[in-house]
């Protein structure tokens, strides 16, 4: 049902009222306070139990409890139920810290006279939402209000807490003054009487409705009564009754943001601080744990941890005990859950504040207090080792307020987390604070559980499925520590937020495929780190967690750090392709002529015989030129070995550009040169390569430009055939060599008759001017 969308309740919210109960000084009969008690309208909702049930059913016990307390301002001020009266108004438990109080100012400030009021906080607040209560303690107490405790007695949490929310009024529980005495009713007197001794504050005795009554309050201690006996709830003052004046103590009650106090900073000046490692801090707190297993349930423990790692398996045995034994116990450190074992009240500690670097244990009961509260000084080493700065204190007001402080930060109970009348559903993912789901591991098995997924050295992260953009719910130590980044940066977002820019974008996109698709999958990404965005190569394996619909409602994450591994990969790789490099300039070396870049003799005769084959195979010829050239020596006598080089590079320069890509060219040594022909046409083969060695003799004898002059050198040229003249390449070589000779010894021929001409005519032959004859 909508709220508001209820007649009924609609009208019974707009007609609350309040009826006034008178509260009496017993000893003198003079009436000295009203209690306010909610009425609704005549009709089915009158009666205010029937009133609550209706409004939190609805939704809107926030509604009706605001409604209330103005019904109650606003029918004292009307009733003048001014100083020296005062005024007990309820708060609802279930509202507390939610509780507007500003509009109750206003009525206040227009009463027609001083509106003196004690705000009365149910026991049943105590335990679900200790923070918040403290929280509207200190804020009733800003505004000048007294503070009462209701029902006292009822459950031994009140007794544990007097102590700590300071009540000016204690209100007994009925039970007390109506029941018959026994060792329960002993143990609560005995607690509130501790208090009021050293408090000041007034005891005050519910449910007198006869003389025997009165006379079991008066026993008991109350100063105070309020039943029946002394008046029933009224529409304003009874003016039959005396009227007196309520003293309370709380006026110089101190007040303050205790949550921003640490326990540490509670120790007063001049307390001496001592040095001690963690081993006698162990001790030391186990004494005290030993304390309050004797004290029992009228005791309040409350200890902090630095970091949930340090709740050991033997610390979730002791605290087991103690949530047993005694009234109230809490535990915090960093991601420490909301109840870290059944009854055992807890809460996550942010990293910027200072109780996590504290190690804190507060003992607190009606007779004994005592704190160890001592403060890590940082080392680093051995955790045994570590020391910290301490003082153990038996002083109340420090144990209290050490306490108060530790009690302010705890969370409230997952069950009790949303107020009923709260319909807004809370952010999935409290920043700062582990999942809930996780979070309240209970068993031995789940926080044996959970301790591992914190000690080991992978990052494990879980995120929602069904939350817009996959945020992050868990994230454990290591992932904290891959990432750089505290819990509160990474909670609630996606985990791409690690992702560099130089991310390889195939893998990203491998990544988001698998998971839209609701598959496993492992990539290995870039990711940077810290602030300084150092990266790092990050393994990432994805697997997905299904509902009992087989719906993927989370996935798990696991993140290994692979930088070393990769890094030594491409070295590995950078390596080998250096080592190809190297190798192919090797063979290059091995195969080529260093002088020219041309083939070598044996990489030739490799080539030629492959050639061979082929030709073979295909019915093909194959032709074999061996090149001398004509004069080179003379070039080399008169212009030097680097001329004669630059030569030789000239000429294989040209001898590449007559011949065709296919062709096969090599330097044999010195002046020589072979080129082989392959794929010619049997038939016409040798005219071929005939026709290919007489230009190749042109393109040789054209003059070479060197050192500014110009030289020339001719080519004698012997031919071979395959398979005419062989069908390896020894024989083709050897047949091109000697028809080399053949040429050879028939150009000198020429040239012998061209000098005896020249000598006849007298002129002489001048090197480089026309090939000189060895
Ligand atoms: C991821 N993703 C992720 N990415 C990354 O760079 N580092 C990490 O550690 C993780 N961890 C991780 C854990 C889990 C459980 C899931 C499901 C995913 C991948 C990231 O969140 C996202 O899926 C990919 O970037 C692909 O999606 P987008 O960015 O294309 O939306």
């Amino acid at each position: 049902m909508q709220p508001g969308s209820d007649p009924v309740l609609d009208r019974a919210l707009r007609g609350v009222r309040s009826a006034f109960q008178p509260i009496v000084e017993i000893d003198t009969g003079r009436v000295v306070a009203y209690e306010a008690l909610a009425r609704g309208p005549v009709g089915p909702l009158e009666r205010p139990d029937a009133l609550f049930a209706a409004a939190r059913a609805a939704g809107r016990l926030a509604e009706l409890d605001e409604a209330c307390r103005a019904a109650a301002f606003r029918g004292a001020a009307d009733a003048g139920l001014v100083s020296p009266l005062t005024v007990f108004v309820n708060v609802e438990p279930e509202v507390l810290d939610t509780a507007p109080l500003a509009d109750l100012v206003a009525i206040a400030e227009g009463a027609p006279g001083d509106l003196r009021v004690v705000m009365e906080i149910t026991e049943r607040a105590i335990a679900a939402r200790p923070a918040e209560l403290l929280r509207t303690v200190e804020r009733v107490r800003e505004l000048g209000w007294a503070i009462a405790v209701d029902d006292v007695g009822a459950e031994s949490m009140s007794l544990a807490f007097l102590p700590l929310l300071c009540p000016d009024v204690v209100k007994l529980d009925l039970r007390l003054v109506q029941d018959r005495p026994g060792p329960a009713i002993a143990e609560i007197m005995n607690a509130v009487n501790a208090y009021a001794e050293r408090s000041g504050a007034v005891v005050l005795a519910e449910g007198i409705e006869t003389e025997e009554h009165l006379v079991c309050a008066r026993g008991l201690g109350a100063t105070l009564g309020q039943g029946w006996l002394f008046g029933r709830p009224g529409p304003g003052a009874d003016e039959r009754l005396p009227v007196g004046e309520l003293l309370l103590p709380g006026a110089g009650r101190p007040s303050g943001a205790l949550g921003a106090v640490s326990p540490f900073a509670c120790l007063p000046d001049g307390v001496p601080l001592r040095r001690a490692p963690k081993a006698l801090l162990i001790e030391l707190s186990k004494q005290l744990e030993r304390e309050a297993m004797r004290l029992g349930e009228t005791c309040v423990v409350a200890a902090t941890f630095q970091e949930a790692r340090h709740f050991t398996v033997s610390t979730t045995q002791r605290y087991r005990d103690l949530v047993e034994r005694t009234g109230f116990v809490c535990a915090l450190g960093e991601d420490l859950p909301v109840e870290p074992l059944p009854g055992l009240r807890g809460a996550h500690l942010d990293p910027d504040d200072p109780v996590r670097g504290e190690w804190d244990v507060a003992v607190l009961s009606p007779h004994f207090s005592a704190a160890l509260l001592a403060r890590d000084l940082g080392d680093e080493g051995p955790d045994l080792e570590r020391t910290f700065e301490y003082a153990l204190t038996y002083d109340r007001a420090t144990v209290s307020r050490a306490a108060q402080s530790l009690l302010s930060r705890v969370a409230p109970r997952t069950a009790d987390a949303t107020p009923a009348d709260s319909p807004a559903p809370r952010p999935p993912v409290p920043a700062g604070r582990p999942a809930a789901g996780l979070a309240v591991g209970t068993t031995t098995a789940e926080v044996l559980l959970r301790r591992a997924l914190e000690a080991t050295p992978s990052g494990v992260t879980v995120v929602d499925m069904r939350l817009p953009d996959q945020p992050i719910v868990y994230a454990n130590e290591a992932f904290r520590q891959l990432a750089g980044l505290p819990s509160e940066e990474i909670l609630g977002r996606n985990c791409r937020l690690l992702q560099s820019p130089d991310t390889d974008p195939g893998a990203v996109a491998r990544i988001r495929a698998a998971v839209e698709a609701g598959q496993a999958c492992r990539e290995t990404v870039l990711n940077l780190r810290g602030p300084d965005r150092t990266p790092w190569f990050n393994e990432l394996h994805l697997a997905p967690v299904h509902d009992s619909d087989g719906t993927v409602v989370q996935y798990i994450g696991v993140q290994v750090d692979v930088t070393a591994r990769v890094e030594a990969e491409r070295a590995l790789v950078r390596e080998r392709d250096r080592t190809s490099a190297a190798l192919a300039r090797i063979q290059e070396l091995a195969y080529t002529d260093p002088l020219t870049g041309l083939l070598n003799r044996r990489r030739l005769e490799e080539q030629v015989e492959a050639a061979i084959w082929e030709a073979r195979a295909r019915g093909d010829a194959l032709g074999l030129l061996f090149v001398d050239l004509d004069g080179f020596k003379a070039v080399n006598d008169r212009f030097g070995h680097a001329a004669g080089d630059e030569l030789l590079q000239v000429v294989a320069g040209r001898l590449q550009q007559r011949v065709r890509r296919r062709d096969l060219l090599a330097r044999l040594g010195g002046d020589e040169f072979l080129v082989a022909l392959p794929d010619l046409r049997p038939e016409t083969a040798l005219a071929e390569a005939t026709r290919v060695a007489d230009e190749l003799t042109a393109s040789i004898r054209r003059a070479v430009p060197l050192f500014g002059t110009e030289v020339h050198v001719g080519a004698s040229i012997g031919v071979s055939v395959c398979p005419e003249d062989g069908v390896v390449f020894a024989d083709l070589l050897h047949r091109a060599d000697l028809r080399m000779y053949d040429r050879k010894a028939a150009t000198r021929g020429v040239a012998v008759r061209a000098a005896t001409a020249r000598a006849a005519a007298g002129s002489a032959p001048v090197p480089g001017r026309e090939p000189v004859l060895p």
